[in-house]
């Protein structure tokens, strides 16, 4: 199994940093444009091997998609990343003149490969290289943005600390858009151990978590002073896993909606079940009012920005 991580920087080098340690590739090629940045991440990766005990290969190439030929997962995390103040949707201009030319670059060589995109704004990156995709005769199941996994990590994070028990015990997850406005984290379907986690937190201790799991992405930054990586890296392995290992996960992604959730021609949040051929359906929740209600605002925020691209 191949996996070719796109731009080197602090999430793609997490990124292949995760899926070497756990072994979840048997190759991972990273590709950037900056000249040896990707060999030196490569070189420094692959000399942890007999330290951490994987057998995982670790390639870097300058802008050589050569080099990536017949990968089965394509990440796309080149662009610029956030700076303090900075909102996703800021970024689109130059991360889609990056995120078309590298995407078509990938998939000319990978045409059977599913192709996570990371790079924000991502919802709209993700329709991007939908239509990109499309016009290459490539299903759009093959085409997922990763942000919901990512979210609801840290949802679970932020459940983790008002209940003060074990992350890992916890179920919850976040749909609608990638964005601090967007993002609709589903506190009443969240429970400890299948126990509903609005019986030990109040309305307003569940509103708190919320709003916090929202700006998560802006809390680092503005902590880092540019956008986080370690879960990010992370949750782009638990994506690539679950393509690679044909786990059939529910993970919440961004895939495209042809009348799901009452959206049509948007690529959006949702849960998916995801496997070896990229998400193979869409789950329907039902949702409440105010969930519903919630998720058209973010569908339209989402098109706006669409319509920006
Ligand atoms: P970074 O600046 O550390 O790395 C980006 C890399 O892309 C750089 O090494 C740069 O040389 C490379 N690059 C730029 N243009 C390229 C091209 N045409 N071809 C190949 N490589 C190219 O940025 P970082 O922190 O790794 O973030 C990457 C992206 O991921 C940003 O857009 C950021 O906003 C996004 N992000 C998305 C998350 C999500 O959940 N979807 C989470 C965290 C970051
Ligand atoms: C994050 O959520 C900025 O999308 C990036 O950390």
């Amino acid at each position: 199994m191949k996996v070719t991580i796109i731009g080197a920087g602090a999430v793609g080098a997490t990124a292949a940093d995760n899926i070497a340690r756990k072994e979840i590739a048997s190759e991972v090629v990273i590709l950037d444009i900056k000249e040896g940045f990707a060999e030196g991440k490569a070189m420094d990766l692959a000399q942890t091997a007999s330290i951490e005990g994987f057998d995982t290969r670790l390639t870097g190439v300058t802008g050589d998609y050569s080099k990536t030929a017949k990968s089965d997962v394509i990440v796309v995390t080149s662009g610029i990343p956030r700076k303090p103040g900075m909102t996703r949707e800021e970024l689109i201009g130059t991360n889609a003149q990056i995120v078309g030319g590298v995407v078509r670059n990938a998939l000319e060589v990978s045409p059977k490969a599913v192709i996570i995109i990371v790079s924000n704004p991502m919802d709209t990156m993700t329709y991007l290289t939908y239509k990109i995709a499309a016009e290459m005769g490539i299903s759009k199941r093959r085409v997922i943005g990763m942000g919901g996994a990512l979210d609801s990590s840290r949802f679970r994070y932020r459940l983790g600390e008002a209940l003060g028990v074990a992350q890992s015990d916890l179920q919850g997850m976040v749909i609608g858009g990638h964005g601090d406005t967007t993002m609709i984290p589903l506190t009443r379907l969240a429970t400890w151990n299948s126990i509903p986690v609005s019986r030990f937190l109040s309305a307003e201790q569940l509103k708190e978590v919320a709003d916090k799991t929202m700006v998560g992405g802006a809390t680092l930054t503005g902590l880092l002073g540019t956008s986080a990586w370690y879960a990010p890296g992370a949750a782009i392995g638990q994506v690539v896993e679950a393509i690679l290992r044909d786990e059939k996960k529910i993970i919440p992604s961004c895939v495209y909606l042809n009348g799901e959730y009452g959206q049509k021609d948007i690529c959006m949040g949702v849960p998916v079940v995801i496997g070896r051929n990229g998400w193979e359906r869409i789950v329907t929740l039902r949702l409440s009012n105010e969930e519903k209600a919630a998720f058209e605002k973010s569908a339209a925020a989402v098109r706006a920005m669409n319509a920006a691209l």
